[in-house]
C-alpha cells in the first residue's frame, strides 16, 4: 500500500501549485469590496473537495458568506471525523510593509524554513492549513486508505466572528453529527518540537467613544478650560492596568481559572527561549502581569489590549485643535470560566464609571466568544499523539495557545463533541501581519500527519 510520504513526493508540485492558486484569490471577509472573491473561493473549495473524493459536496447559503460542506460516509458503524477550517483571510493592511504583494504568492527560504515558505495572506491562517486536509483526503481516497467517515465544514467568516456559522450549526445538528472535530488553525512550538494545542482563549471585543464639546475647538482659546476627550480617553485606558499590570476592571478576575503549581510547572517544561523571543521581535524586554512567565501571560492569563486608537488631527503638519471625540477598539482575551458576555458587561459598567464630568462615554460591544480547553485523556488526543509520533518521531507537547477560535466552544455546546487542534504553523509565520507565510515543509508534514490521525482514531474507537 502506498504511503502518504510516497504519495506526497509524487504530487508535491501539484499540491503546492493548487495552494498557490487558492492564495491568489483575495477572500477578505471583513471588506465588502471583496464579496465576489470570497464567494469565488467557496466555489474553488467545493471543486477541490469533489476532486479529493467527497461523495456529496454542497455550498450552503447563510445570511452571510457560504459554508462549504462535503462528506464521504463509508460505513455508518465507523466513527466520523468532522474537519473544520476557514477560507476567508484577514485584510492585508498595511500593504506597504509586505515584501511581495499579499495575493501573489512567492516561495522564499527563511531561517526557520530552510526548505522555503509560501508568502501570501492566508498561507498559514487558514487556507494552507485547511487545504492540508483536502490533500490528506485526496491521498486517503486515491489509495483506498480512508478508514472512517469524514465530513468537511469550511466557512468564510471566521475572521469576522463566525456569526453565521453559529446560525448554521444550530440548524444542522444531525447533519453535522460526529465523533470528533479536527481543526488545523493553530500553531506548534517548532518544526523539531511538535505540539498539540490544548487551549484557546476567549474574547470580548468592544469599541469605546468619549465625547466632549459639541465641536472641535481651538486648543488655545479653549485649551485648559474643557475636558479634552483624547486626554481623558488616554487616562481612562491607562487606568485599566495597575502597577503590577493587573487589569483593574471590577470583577474581571472573579471566575478566572487558577492553575495549580504542578500544572504551571508542567507548562514551564515546554521549551522556550526568552532571548530568541525578544530578538525575533526586536524588543529589549518583555512586559506583562507580575508573577507570571511569558508563556503563562500569553495563554493561561486574561488580557486587555487597545487594538486601535484615534481622534483629533493626524494629517501632515500641526493643527491646534481639541477634538470633540476620541475612540478606541479594545480586545480582552479570556481564559476558562470567564464568560465573554459577562466580562463585556463588567467592562462597560467599569469604563462608564471612569468618565469624569465634562464628557460622555459610550461602550459598544462587537463580538466575542468563550475559551476552550481540550481534554488530553481522550482517544482523540491519544490518536493525535500517535500520529505525530509516527511522522515527527517525537511525542508532541500539549500547549495552550493565546489565540481564539470562538466557534470551538459552540461546537461543544451544539454538537456535543470535543475538538482536537492539530496546528502546523509557527508563531513566527506572521499570521494577521505583513509577510504572512507557511513553511512548505509544514504544509507537507501536515498532509502526512493527518491520515495518521484518521487511522489511529478509527483504531482506538473500536
Ligand atoms: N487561526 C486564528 C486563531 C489562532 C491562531 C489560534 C494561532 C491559535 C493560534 C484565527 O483565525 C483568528 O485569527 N482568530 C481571531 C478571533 C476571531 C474572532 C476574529 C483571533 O484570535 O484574534
Ligand atoms: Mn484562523
Ligand atoms: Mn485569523
Amino acid at each position: 500500500m502506498k504511503s502518504a510520504k510516497e504519495y506526497i513526493s509524487e504530487h508535491k508540485d501539484r499540491f503546492l501549485n493548487e495552494l498557490v492558486e487558492l492564495l491568489k484569490i483575495p477572500s477578505i471577509s471583513a471588506d465588502s469590496k471583496y464579496k465576489d472573491e470570497v464567494i469565488k473561493t467557496s466555489e474553488v473549495i467545493k471543486k477541490s473537495l469533489e476532486k479529493a473524493g467527497c461523495d456529496h459536496v454542497e455550498i450552503c447559503e447563510t445570511p452571510g458568506y457560504p459554508i462549504v460542506y462535503g462528506e464521504k460516509i463509508i460505513d455508518k458503524n465507523l466513527p466520523t471525523v468532522l474537519v473544520y477550517g476557514h477560507y476567508d483571510v484577514q485584510p492585508p493592511d498595511p500593504i506597504n510593509l509586505w515584501d511581495s504583494p499579499p495575493f501573489e504568492p512567492v516561495i522564499k527560504k527563511t531561517e526557520l524554513h530552510p526548505e522555503g515558505a509560501i508568502f501570501a495572506r492566508g498561507s498559514c491562517d487558514d487556507k494552507g492549513q485547511m487545504y492540508m486536509h483536502v490533500k490528506a483526503m485526496e491521498f486517503m481516497t486515491a489509495t483506498n486508505q480512508l478508514p472512517c467517515n469524514v465530513k468537511f465544514m469550511i466557512e468564510g467568516e471566521e475572521e469576522v466572528g463566525s456569526v453565521n456559522l453559529a446560525w448554521y450549526v444550530e440548524r444542522n445538528q444531525e447533519k453535522l453529527a460526529n465523533d470528533v472535530i479536527l481543526i488545523s488553525d493553530t500553531g506548534m512550538i517548532a518544526n523539531n518540537i511538535p505540539s498539540i494545542t490544548t487551549g484557546l482563549r476567549g474574547l470580548s471585543y468592544v469599541e469605546v467613544e468619549v465625547t466632549g464639546p459639541n465641536r472641535d475647538l481651538h486648543s488655545g482659546l479653549y485649551g485648559g478650560a474643557v475636558a479634552n476627550p483624547i486626554n481623558v480617553l488616554a487616562k481612562m485606558i491607562a487606568s485599566l492596568h495597575d502597577e503590577n499590570n493587573h487589569i483593574t476592571v471590577k470583577g474581571f478576575y472573579d471566575k478566572v481559572e487558577e492553575l495549580t503549581k504542578a500544572e504551571r510547572e508542567k507548562m514551564g517544561e515546554a521549551p522556550f527561549n526568552l532571548e530568541k523571543y525578544k530578538k525575533a521581535l526586536d524588543i529589549d524586554a518583555v512586559y506583562g502581569e507580575k508573577g507570571y512567565t511569558t508563556n503563562e501571560r500569553n495563554s493561561i492569563r486574561p488580557t486587555l489590549d487597545v487594538n486601535g486608537i484615534w481622534g483629533g488631527y493626524i494629517g501632515e503638519g500641526a493643527k491646534t485643535v481639541i477634538a470633540s471625540q476620541a475612540f478606541a477598539k479594545i480586545s480582552m482575551r479570556l481564559v476558562p470560566h470567564q464568560d465573554w458576555k459577562e466580562i463585556t458587561q463588567l467592562f462597560k459598567t467599569h469604563f462608564e464609571s471612569l468618565a469624569p464630568a465634562g464628557v460622555t462615554v459610550k461602550v459598544t460591544p462587537h463580538h466575542g466568544g468563550q475559551g476552550y480547553v481540550t481534554p488530553i485523556d481522550n482517544i482523540a488526543y491519544k490518536a493525535a499523539e500517535k500520529a505525530y509520533e509516527s511522522t515527527f518521531g517525537k511525542t508532541p507537547i500539549p500547549q495552550r495557545s493565546g489565540g481564539s477560535i470562538p466557534i470551538v466552544s459552540l461546537f461543544e455546546k451544539e454538537l456535543k463533541s470535543k475538538t482536537i487542534l492539530m496546528g502546523f504553523g509557527l508563531d513566527s509565520d506572521a499570521i494577521h501581519s505583513p509577510n504572512e507565510h507557511f513553511g512548505v515543509w509544514n504544509y507537507l508534514k501536515g498532509i502526512e500527519t493527518i491520515p495518521q490521525f484518521f487511522h489511529h482514531f478509527t483504531q482506538m474507537s473500536k
